[in-house]
């Protein structure tokens, strides 16, 4: 049976973009809603171009009671019915309580090779610490951030003279290739990990 998937992210959405568009013909998933915490993002405008329903939950009227925002933001996505969640540039850190009910079933692109540069800054640091090597991971995600089992990776070497903008826009074609991929191979019952090669 076709798997559904929700992609959730916080902006650009070239990642989501990257998803959904690979969920044709024969491809076990398709996507069945895009879902930002964060209002008028460019991701929710290509959504809508792509025809995939795509809904706000805005966190900020949460404040600091996350537990509420991800109960509202649960509410929505539930409302969809996915088999599997993408996090795909989504920037807000989900506790154990929204994890949970999703355990097994939901996936996220980190711009480092995991289990290095967990967080934020992912392309500074590798360049500060002399790193040969940078690139993206795809894992599953559990209530340790950037953490759950590793699905596919992609490397690329750090030249001389990078900056976080010059590998990140390195990096970022390799993440539109591996999401896609993994999350073939996952929603298919794969979770052998990969190399992109
Ligand atoms: C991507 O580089 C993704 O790996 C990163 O945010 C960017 C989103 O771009 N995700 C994280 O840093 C998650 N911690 P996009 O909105 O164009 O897909």
């Amino acid at each position: 049976m076709t798997k559904r998937v929700a992609i959730l992210i916080s902006g650009g959405g070239s990642n989501m973009v990257a998803l959904a568009k690979s969920m044709t013909g024969d491809h076990p998933a398709r996507p069945c809603v895009v879902v930002s915490n964060v209002p008028h993002v460019k991701g929710l405008e290509r959504a809508e171009v792509l025809g995939i329903p795509a809904v706000c939950v805005d966190h900020r009227p949460f404040g600091a009671d996350r537990a509420a925002f991800e109960r509202a933001l649960h509410e929505t996505v539930e409302g969809y019915a996915p088999d599997i969640i993408c996090l795909a540039g989504f920037m807000r850190i989900l506790t154990g309580a929204f994890v949970g009910k999703w355990a097994g079933r939901m996936l996220n692109i980190h711009p480092s090779l995991l289990p290095n540069y967990k967080g934020l800054n992912t392309h500074a640091r590798a360049i500060e610490a002399g790193d040969a090597e940078a690139g993206c991971t795809v894992h599953e995600v559990t209530p340790e951030l950037d953490d759950g089992p590793i699905l596919g990776q992609a490397r690329v070497p750090i030249i001389p003279g990078d900056t976080p903008e010059t590998l990140a826009a390195r990096i970022l074609p390799l993440e539109h290739q591996l999401y896609p991929e993994v999350l073939h191979r996952f929603a298919s019952g794969d979770r052998t990990p990969m190399l992109l090669s």
